[in-house]
């Protein structure tokens, strides 16, 4: 492998996460050379090693990770190394208190875990740049060194706000340059209700403790401004890596579904994204909506495919671009790794299940299919310390080899070919609506991920492939665009969503789409807003459904359920295509459409499969109807049919053994 490879492989290479300060040295050459004879590329080391690389303030001790690459370079490994900023230690914390972070309670996070640190604390900042400047001048121009990990999961164990100390002081003056002078404020926010209203920019604190209900404007402010100090935080790391690494890439470890900060602007600047995919975990904390407990014990040895996948599709467009949101056009190739990938049991989630045997392999080829270059196991060998015994890695505590190692090793990594995945759907995503739509959902469940999920997963059951995309994203290029839950727009994104949809793009967008302003308000002339000449339909009613309480709904494609959810609406312009029966609503539209573009009211994952699977076929976009547990995925000429079932299925001519997946070379 060339180094060239290490960041555009010429097909899909593995490798594992590796704590050699967790070991005796004389483990070192040994664990590497097992490594490459189980075919891995590459070691990801060191996010968490600050208290052994710097043990006393400004004394740093190299010898030992210099002894660990050196082991790793001689068995032909690459090395991602990361900067320690995840974890600073003791003494760090008690001789500077004030870079702790305070929690939604207003009480500090101590020390004795890991991220506790404020990303807007000064202190901290130039720690971060003095210990990222080391590392970089010590290893940046190794050989085997080829890229870089900043820190390690932003926001994970909900840090991505800190609501005191640093980020708290900080939060006036960022206000004082969003709105200039406090009136419009005020304005943007509402105070006038409850008498809210502030007289100087000094006065406002954060969004916590409140006697009832926090005003939505408000958190969607601090949100704003938490984020902008993560992409500040990690900026000032990768400007001293950039100048003293040069060549090597720089990526972040993003996480599952994590919603605290947006992600597209933390990707600026970064080559490409990684994240870490936890499947079993996942399906444990994110179900998808209506799944019942049914659901989670069918997947509880595999995870849910769509919910995995969906992470690699936002992940896969957030580094080729969220449209060019997430690069900066230095010229290197796009792509994504899974940098943390399970291949054992985790320990973290309320039940903790040993995959099936093939879920490993099964993970991998998926990876592959939606867009991954690298795939590299957490972790090596599992740890015998601390929190995380009880979490596998590719060997077991006694160092013998565990049944996903067995996995790894039998997979032939060249049937994974490069190349691109061949998306003609778009699905529009945008952690500001994300922020407000979850801040009041209105009926129970009815969040912003389970609409993202449900239109998801309506389409991979359809057998298509998806790009997910900013919702400012040039989308002109596809032949349909999904909006699921995009419910803040403003004048710009509801002109770029017209001419797109005037020059022959399908929309079909979901409920509460374009509800609100940017500032978080909703419109005065009625929702949705600047989008209603588009959909060609005023908002009339919108109504919360408790569980067993659903409204009818019927048209073309057959009659349905609503559930959770349903709006109707005004027809200015658009057809009624599927109609309310019954209820309050009776009589009104459920679905309407407007030339390309086509509105959803109703909740219910038959009649957006019934909608979705017509708009599609309008637009010239093959449709698979799959069956349940078995997906189809596309990549460099290349098709991965896959089942997540645990029994043989038989689909189209096609007999896959439960667990499994095949590559065909598509027609
Ligand atoms: C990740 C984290 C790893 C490890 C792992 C356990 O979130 O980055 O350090 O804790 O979870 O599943």
């Amino acid at each position: 492998m060339t180094d060239a490879d290490a960041a555009a492989p010429p097909h899909l290479l593995l490798g594992s996460c590796d704590y050699p300060e967790h070991v005796p040295q004389d483990r070192w050459t040994r664990y590497a050379e097992q490594q490459r004879s189980a075919g891995l590329h590459f070691v990801r080391i060191a996010e968490f090693a600050w208290s052994r690389l710097e043990p006393e303030p400004g004394r740093y001790d190299w010898a030992w990770l210099d002894h660990a690459i050196e082991a790793y370079h001689g068995a032909g490994l690459k090395v991602v190394l990361c900067t320690l900023t995840a974890t600073p230690p003791a003494w760090l914390i008690r001789a500077h208190p004030e870079v702790l972070p305070y929690d939604e309670q207003g009480r500090v996070r101590e020390f004795g875990s890991r991220r506790h640190y404020d990303f807007a604390s000064p202190v901290y900042r130039e720690h971060s740049r003095r210990v990222t400047l080391a590392m970089a001048l010590r290893y940046g121009r190794h050989p085997a060194v080829v890229g870089w990990q900043t820190d390690n999961e932003f926001g994970c164990h909900a840090t991505s706000r800190s609501y005191g100390g640093a980020s708290a002081a900080a939060f006036p003056e960022w206000l004082r340059q969003r709105y200039t002078v406090v009136e419009r404020l005020n304005e943007a926010w509402g105070n006038v209700f409850w008498s809210m209203e502030y007289v100087s920019f000094d006065q406002i604190r954060p969004p916590i403790l409140t006697v009832t209900e926090l005003n939505p404007s408000h958190v969607l402010d601090y949100a704003r401004h938490c984020s902008s100090l993560i992409a500040d935080f990690q900026r000032e790391q990768v400007e001293i890596l950039r100048e003293m690494s040069p060549g090597r890439f720089i990526t972040h470890n993003f996480m599952i579904f994590e919603s605290g900060f947006d992600h597209y602007e933390v990707a600026r600047g970064l080559d490409f994204a990684s994240w870490d995919n936890y499947p079993l975990g996942m399906l444990e904390h994110f179900a998808p909506p209506g799944a019942g407990d049914d659901v989670k014990t069918r997947y509880a040895r595999t995870g849910h495919p769509d919910l995995i996948a969906l992470n690699h599709d936002i992940y896969r467009s957030l580094a080729s671009g969220g449209a060019g949101l997430g690069r900066e056009g230095r010229g290197t190739p796009p792509g994504m790794w899974v940098m943390e990938q399970q291949c054992g049991q985790v320990n973290w989630a309320p039940y903790n299940p040993l995959p099936a045997d093939g879920a490993v392999a099964l993970w991998t080829a998926q990876a592959w299919a939606h867009g991954a270059d690298v795939v590299s196991y957490f972790r090596w060998r599992a740890a015998t310390m601390a929190q995380e015994v009880m979490h596998s890695g590719l060997l077991r505590h006694d160092e013998t080899e565990d049944r996903g190692l067995a996995e790894v090793r039998a997979l032939d990594q060249s049937q994974f070919p490069a190349g691109d995945v061949p998306a003609r759907v778009a699905l529009l995503h945008d952690y500001e609506s994300l922020w407000l739509y979850d801040q009041q959902p209105h009926a129970a469940g009815m969040t912003y991920w389970a609409q993202v999920v449900a239109y998801y997963g309506a389409l991979r059951s359809l057998g298509v492939d998806v790009d997910i995309v900013h919702a400012d994203a040039d989308v002109s290029a596809y032949a349909v665009v999904v909006a699921p839950a995009i419910t803040l727009m403003s004048p710009e994104r509801a002109e770029r969503w017209t001419r797109a949809v005037q020059g022959g793009v399908k929309l079909v967008s979901g409920p509460r789409t374009a509800f609100r302003m940017p500032g978080g308000q909703t419109w005065a002339a009625g929702q949705p807003g600047p989008l209603s000449d588009l959909l060609g339909v005023k908002l009339l009613q919108f109504d919360s459904l408790r569980p067993t309480l659903t409204q009818d709904v019927s048209g073309p494609g057959g009659a349905f359920q609503a559930q959770t959810w349903a709006e109707s609406y005004r027809l200015e312009g658009a057809q009624a295509t599927y109609t309310y029966a019954g209820g309050p609503l009776d009589g009104h539209a459920a679905v309407a459409a407007h030339g390309n573009a086509t509105v959803i009211g109703a909740h219910s994952p038959d009649l957006l499969r019934a909608v979705l699977s017509d708009v599609l076929a309008g637009a010239g976009v093959e449709v698979t109807h799959l069956p349940e547990g078995v997906r189809i995925s596309r990549r460099a000429g290349r098709t991965l049919v896959q089942n997540w079932t645990t029994e043989r299925v038989t689909w189209q001519d096609h007999t896959l053994e439960p667990v499994s997946f095949e590559v065909l070379a598509h027609a």
